[in-house]
């Protein structure tokens, strides 16, 4: 049985950084379920498909041609071809993505995808619903959260490092928004599983937050 640890949480609560520094210590696979669902919404834009066109949506998420390819600078994301490492990142194409991720039929289209990430010698699987959908048997669940105000300013900050000046009242009120959505829909809402270990991370840096991790592997 392939151990997983799941991380989930809500957007900016800096999941993607500790899961991605998490995998790396472990020398686990990484699954970023968020850019599955950023794919999506993206492909449906591309395809002119209606995001709220729900059998569509569905079967766009259960045949979504996609390659994650490990390099140097990072793992390049390649939708059909094209590299869409940038595109998905777009703030647009996270709320797009909240949008369609509400739909069960999209849920229900990446459920096998995500799965098949499980591979030796373990997983690290970043988001919203790892540990109460998608891999309700792991050992290890974490719940990390933060702040509205402090996700919020992170996420500016990550903005920044790729050039997009964002505004911070905007990015509250989107933040808030998507946190809405996720906790709100009917299919998958965010919450923690009834055993997840749950971890504030307001005014702790990331390595701490690691470090809190790296024990919970290991106890
Ligand atoms: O970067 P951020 O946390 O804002 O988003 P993400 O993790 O890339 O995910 C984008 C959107 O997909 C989220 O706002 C969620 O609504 C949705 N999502 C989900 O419903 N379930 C997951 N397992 C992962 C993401």
């Amino acid at each position: 049985n392939v151990p997983v640890v799941t991380i989930d949480g809500p957007s900016g609560s800096g999941k993607g950084t500790l899961s991605r520094l998490l995998a790396g210590a472990l020398g686990w696979h990484f699954l970023d379920s968020g850019a599955l669902y950023r794919l999506v919404a993206l492909a449906a834009m591309r395809d002119g498909v209606p995001l709220e066109d729900a059998p569509r949506m569905g079967d766009l998420a259960a045949s979504l041609d996609v390659d994650f390819v490990a390099g140097s600078g990072g793992t390049q994301v390649v939708l059909c071809g094209d590299d869409v490492s940038l595109a998905i990142r777009e703030e647009s194409c996270g709320i797009a993505a909240s949008k369609v991720a509400v739909l069960p039929e999209v849920r229900e289209g990446l459920l096998a995808r995500q799965r098949a990430f499980r591979r030796k010698p373990g997983l690290v699987a970043d988001g919203r619903d790892m540990g109460t959908v998608v891999f309700p048997d792991a050992p290890l669940k974490v719940f990390l959260t933060a702040s509205l105000e402090e996700r919020a300013t992170r996420r500016r900050k990550q903005l920044k490092e790729q050039g997009i000046d964002a505004n911070l009242h905007a990015l509250l009120h989107d933040l808030a928004e998507r946190d809405a959505r996720d906790a709100q829909r009917a299919v998958a809402p965010l919450r923690p599983a009834d055993d997840a270990m749950m971890l504030d991370s307001s005014g702790m840096d990331i390595q701490t937050v690691l470090d809190q991790v790296l024990e919970f592997v290991s106890a």
